[in-house]
């Protein structure tokens, strides 16, 4: 299963990076969330792989949502994370594979077409990044972190606009970036590149294979609060451990 998501993810990279710079068909589904035809093609050609592998799996897609068999086995992908970059032509984007069994991720995959870099994890196996074993940072304190987050596409209408936990960030970590793929921001919790990563708002297609990555390089990934993580609970945080209970300070101060 793991060998099959890290093909699936590696193949439908190639059909984001194929098409990359080209005149693009552009639909908006809200006022600033765009798809575009490639996110399309990505998810048809992943849901015809699984279809064909393991024809009785449940799929969980962005673009088409639940497939119809009942099964103990769940696929949950987005086909292209970072879609807004994907359509500027800004190079941070992903294809993001997880195969859930009974309600928990087991296998996860994650691969970065412009950089070729697939990140992978299986549960109880730790994680890799191009086959090699990753680990997240010993960044032990605030000060010297490197975080990341995101900001949803109902940002302009939300009262929770994430600007209250971005501002506080900035005055005690040592920087904070917003990247624009959730899935990449969790594959670099889980290398050491960032130190801690939060968002509110996200789905379970971006958050699925990610939040096993990070737990398997090493890293906490939970609820702002430090309860248990939910991937269909649009809460996360995850670190490296060692930030975690003071990124969960900051995040729930009034
Ligand atoms: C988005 C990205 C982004 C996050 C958004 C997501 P998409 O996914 O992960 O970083 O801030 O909330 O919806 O739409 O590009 O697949
Ligand atoms: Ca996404
Ligand atoms: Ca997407």
């Amino acid at each position: 299963m793991l060998n099959f998501a890290k093909q699936l993810a590696r193949d439908a990279g190639r059909i984001l990076r194929e098409h990359m710079g080209r005149q693009l068909d552009v639909r908006h589904k809200g006022q600033i969330d765009l798809v575009t035809e490639v996110d399309l093609l990505s998810e048809k050609f992943i849901r015809e792989q699984i279809n064909n592998r393991f024809p009785k799996h449940q799929i969980l897609g962005e673009e088409g949502g639940l497939s119809e068999q009942t099964s103990a086995y769940r696929w949950i992908v987005d086909p292209l994370d970072g879609t807004t970059n994907y359509a500027h032509g800004y190079p941070c984007f992903c294809v993001s594979v997880a195969l859930e069994h009974e309600g928990t991720v087991i296998v996860g995959a994650i691969y970065d077409p412009t950089r070729d870099e697939l990140f992978a994890a299986e549960r109880g196996q730790g994680a890799t990044l191009n086959e090699r074993a990753i680990q997240v940072s010993t960044i032990p304190s605030l000060e010297r972190a490197l975080l990341c987050t995101g900001f949803p596409y109902n940002v302009r209408t939300s009262p929770q606009k994430n600007l209250n936990h971005f501002s506080r960030f900035l005055d005690v970590a040592q920087a904070v970036r917003r990247d624009g793929s959730a899935a990449i921001d969790l594959c670099y919790v889980a290398a050491g590149r960032f130190d801690g990563f939060w968002e509110l708002n996200l789905s379970a297609w971006d958050m699925a294979a990610g939040s096993l990555i990070v737990t398997e390089a090493g890293g906490q990934v939970t609820k702002f609060d430090g309860s248990p993580f939910d991937n269909y609970i649009p809460e996360i945080l995850a670190t490296n451990g060692l930030l975690h209970t003071a990124m969960s300070d900051v995040l729930l101060q009034k």
